[in-house]
Formats: structure tokens, C-alpha cells, sequence
């Protein structure tokens, strides 16, 4: 059990990868607080706990920075400290560049950048009270890395992602925070839905694996970020994604 009495937020847990990876850090051990704005969290952290682990859910839209303030306090009221930060909350709105309203620009920009900032600002915060160090896992794609038209907010949110995830380990390496972001590639969750079948049967030819690839995927190779046998990878924005930004 990797993660034995570890604490860890998991923003977006609710759904998709967050819901896959909050439920991978459940059988490890850890307690897990899931994030989102969704109500569904409360059902399905209720639905771990039957299951005999340790989690909450906390109402949270990670774009609002009282919102975040509460989810730390939160976690640290239950679980009297945190571990692991997974910012994993994200959206998609897709229009080319001159027909992106400034309101859905925004929107995309504030749910998938600002949430990391805020995130990872509050995460550091405790982190660097407890003095112990701490792990950072902020969702990018492999939209950080490469465009596709009409993800003009999107790909620009998620650039802004692999910075700021950089940044973070330049800066707090030297207090023993790890920060990484993972970029995957098209994965089967709901935020697919927003896609048509033809806009999806094309994605999958752009996966050399010739595949979407599986929630569990992206969640195992969150823990291994996460976990010490990663202790030596800080500020890596690491492709899960079948070969696709190969290509
Ligand atoms: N599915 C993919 O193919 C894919 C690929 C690359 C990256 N990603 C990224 O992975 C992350 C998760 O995506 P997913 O595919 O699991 O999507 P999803 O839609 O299944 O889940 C996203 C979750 O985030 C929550 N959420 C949305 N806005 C929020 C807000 N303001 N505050 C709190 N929670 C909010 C939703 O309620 C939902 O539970 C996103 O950052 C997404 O950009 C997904």
C-alpha cells in the first residue's frame, strides 16, 4: 500500500480521470478528498466508503479562490494534513480563434489554468507549514505540447499548465515539493461527449496505438508520479497518450 495514511486531494474527482485516479489512491491506502463542483461527488464518495475506504467529498469549483481556500481547510480539519494535490479539474469549449466569445474564453481559461494556480498555491501553503515537503500531479494534455484546431482556449489553458508546473519545481524543489503534470492523450470519459463519432474515430487514428486510451492508464501513472518511486522526477510533463505527440 503506496499510499498508507496519505492524504490526497483529487480536484475533478468526481468524473473520468479524477473519478479513476481518487479511486486507484483509495486502494492504495490513502484518504482521499474528492473536489468538484458536481454534486455527484458526495454519491460516489459515499459509494468508496461502503467499500471500506476513507474519503469526503468537498464542494468545490476550483476556479473560485474562496472555493479552493475551503477544500484545504477541509482536508486538513478531517485529515489534519496533505500529501498529494492532484489539479485535475478541467473543461473544453472548442471554436477557432475569431469565433471564441471572450465569456467562453474565460471560462476555459479561469476552470482549467487558474484552477492549477490556485490549486497548487493553497497546496503549497501547506505543505510548506507542515515542512515535510509534498507532491504535486496538475492535469496538462497533450494539448500542453501540441495544437489541434478549434482548441484555442483549451490548448492555450493547457500550455499554461505545463509552465506553471515547471515553475512550481524550480521553485519549491529545494523545500522537497515535487511537481509533474501529465498530458494525456484522448482517453475515454465523459469530457469526450463534447466530441462528435467522426471527430472521435479521427482521434483514434492520430494514436499510433490506434486506441483512446483507459481512465485506469491515466490513474496509475498518476500514483507512480505521485509515489517515491518517482522521487527523482520534478517539473516532467509526461505523455500518456499511445504514441500520438511521437508522431
Ligand atoms: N478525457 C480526455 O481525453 C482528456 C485528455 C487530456 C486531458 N484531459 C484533462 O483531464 C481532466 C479531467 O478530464 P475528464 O476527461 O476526466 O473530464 P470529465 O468531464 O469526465 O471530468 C471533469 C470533472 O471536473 C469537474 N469540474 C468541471 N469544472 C469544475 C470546476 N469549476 N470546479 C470543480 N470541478 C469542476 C466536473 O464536474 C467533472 O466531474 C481535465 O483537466 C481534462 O482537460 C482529458
Amino acid at each position: 500500500m503506496r499510499f498508507q495514511d496519505k492524504v490526497v486531494i483529487v480536484t475533478g474527482g468526481a468524473s473520468g480521470l479524477g473519478e479513476a485516479t481518487a479511486l486507484e489512491f483509495a486502494k492504495e491506502g490513502a484518504k482521499v478528498v474528492i473536489a468538484d463542483l458536481s454534486e455527484k461527488g458526495q454519491g460516489y464518495s459515499e459509494e468508496l466508503n461502503a467499500q471500506g475506504y476513507d474519503t469526503i467529498f468537498v464542494q468545490t469549483n476550483v476556479a473560485k479562490e474562496d472555493d479552493v481556500k475551503n477544500l484545504l481547510s477541509k482536508t486538513v480539519e478531517k485529515y489534519g494534513k496533505l500529501d498529494v494535490m492532484v489539479a485535475n479539474a478541467g473543461i473544453n469549449i472548442e471554436a477557432d480563434l475569431h469565433e471564441l466569445d471572450f465569456d467562453k474564453w474565460q471560462k476555459v481559461i479561469d476552470v482549467n489554468l487558474t484552477s492549477v494556480y490556485l490549486s497548487d498555491k493553497y497546496a503549497i501553503e501547506q505543505f510548506l507549514k507542515q515542512g515535510n515537503g509534498g507532491v504535486i500531479v496538475n492535469t496538462g494534455s497533450i494539448h500542453s505540447l501540441v495544437a489541434r484546431n478549434g482548441l484555442t482556449a483549451y490548448s492555450a489553458s493547457k500550455g499554461g499548465v505545463k509552465m506553471l508546473t515547471q515553475q512550481v519545481a524550480s521553485r519549491y524543489s529545494k523545500e522537497g515539493i515535487r511537481a509533474n503534470a501529465i498530458a494525456p492523450g484522448y482517453i475515454e470519459t465523459p469530457l469526450m461527449n463534447t466530441l462528435s463519432q467522426d471527430v472521435i474515430d479521427s482521434l483514434v487514428g492520430l494514436h499510433p496505438m490506434g486506441r483512446l486510451g483507459k481512465p485506469v492508464e491515466v490513474a496509475k501513472t498518476v500514483l507512480f508520479l505521485a509515489s517515491d518511486d518517482a522521487s527523482f522526477i520534478s517539473g516532467a510533463i509526461l505523455p500518456i497518450d499511445g504514441g500520438y505527440t511521437a508522431v
